[in-house]
């Protein structure tokens, strides 16, 4: 199972690329922007990552951030994980950016767009890895904050796909932003979320109904509602799912317990991403390792599994069919 995971061409669509900021890059850039960090020691940062919680993780995470400061810092960040997907045959993907978590520190919003589209652009030329970009709004922010932010990103339009909306899920629904999505759908956005991780079924059900997302981040909670996976399955709406982030923030209690392979039988189009792999222990393939260890999945399903990745994706269809034909033939 191994050898087929480390083979098979992978798309990633749910990877936050401020979570791909490894500890020894975050000391680095610490130490050259002379940032000062909570911890001593790369040991120290690591015994810091025992989460509890989605809050508790973000908490961490937006620290962590605190060190990104020029373009090149966002470019070093966005190529370390080019690399990773280099390494695990991830052929594609479509990555998530939260600008106000820099914008609020005086950061331009151009030194964080040209930095990592800079990096998107060497990956595609120097290792054949094609890839889109999102930009997340943080959903405890307020609407008025989120539609600055949209405004600050039309300059730089034809570098992303799509928005998303991510951060602090219980207390912060889809609702809150309904009016934002609508005026993002105008500028030509595609439209993703995060609901459905800590937050109840209720917020994938806005998700699609308010703000009419192509695509669900996790979702995992769908299947406290028979006619929300029913509807999932009808319509196909893909959910991003990240096994190793739901453990580690105990948004599930064990990888055997963890309902992806469940839902993937029922007929749910969900694929397997690494969320924050800095922070959660994995990138890709170890998500998918995660997997087949604990759960009875098979070789045909591991190959669905990696299909559905490039079928949910934002990629033309003759891309996909070119993938997803690649994949058939193991
Ligand atoms: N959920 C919400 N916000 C996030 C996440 C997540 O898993 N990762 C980074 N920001
Ligand atoms: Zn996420």
């Amino acid at each position: 199972m191994k050898d087929l995971i480390t083979k098979l061409p992978k798309a990633e669509l749910h990877l936050h690329i401020e979570g791909s900021l490894e500890p020894e890059l975050m000391f680095s850039l610490a130490q050259k922007n002379t940032i000062s960090l909570p911890y001593k020691t790369i040991e120290e940062v690591k015994q810091a990552y025992n989460f509890t919680s989605l809050q508790s993780f973000l908490d961490i995470y937006y620290a962590g951030a605190n060190v990104l400061i020029n373009e090149s810092d966002f470019f070093d960040l966005t190529w370390a994980y080019l690399l990773r997907c280099h390494a695990q045959n991830i052929c594609h993907t479509e990555i998530f950016f939260d600008p106000q978590t820099h914008t609020s520190r005086g950061i331009a919003f151009k030194t964080v767009i040209d930095g990592i589209t800079k990096a998107l652009q060497k990956g595609e030329q120097e290792l054949g890895i094609s890839s889109f970009l999102i930009m997340c709004f943080l959903r405890h922010l307020s609407e008025e904050n989120a539609f600055e932010t949209l405004k600050a990103s039309l300059p730089f339009k034809d570098k992303i796909i799509g928005v998303g909306l991510d951060s602090s899920e219980v207390g912060h629904p889809p609702s809150k932003f309904q009016r934002l999505f609508v005026e993002c759908k105008k500028v030509g956005y595609k439209i993703v979320a995060h609901a459905g991780e800590e937050g109840d079924s209720s917020y994938i059900w806005e998700a699609i109904n308010l703000l009419q997302v192509e695509r669900i981040d996790h979702g995992i909670r769908c299947d406290e509602d028979e006619s929300l996976v029913k509807l999932l399955i009808e319509k196909q709406i893909p959910l991003t799912v990240c096994p190793l982030s739901n453990v580690k923030l105990r948004a599930v209690k064990n990888m055997q317990e963890h309902n992806i392979l469940k839902l993937l039988r029922q007929g749910v189009l969900v694929t397997v991403n690494s969320d924050d792999p800095a922070y959660f222990g994995g990138y890709v393939n170890e998500n998918y390792e995660a997997i087949c260890d604990n759960l009875d999945l098979s070789k045909e399903e591991l190959k669905t599994l990696a299909s559905n990745s490039f079928k949910a994706s934002f990629l033309s269809d003759e891309r996909k069919k070119h993938f997803i034909n690649q994949i058939s033939q193991y």
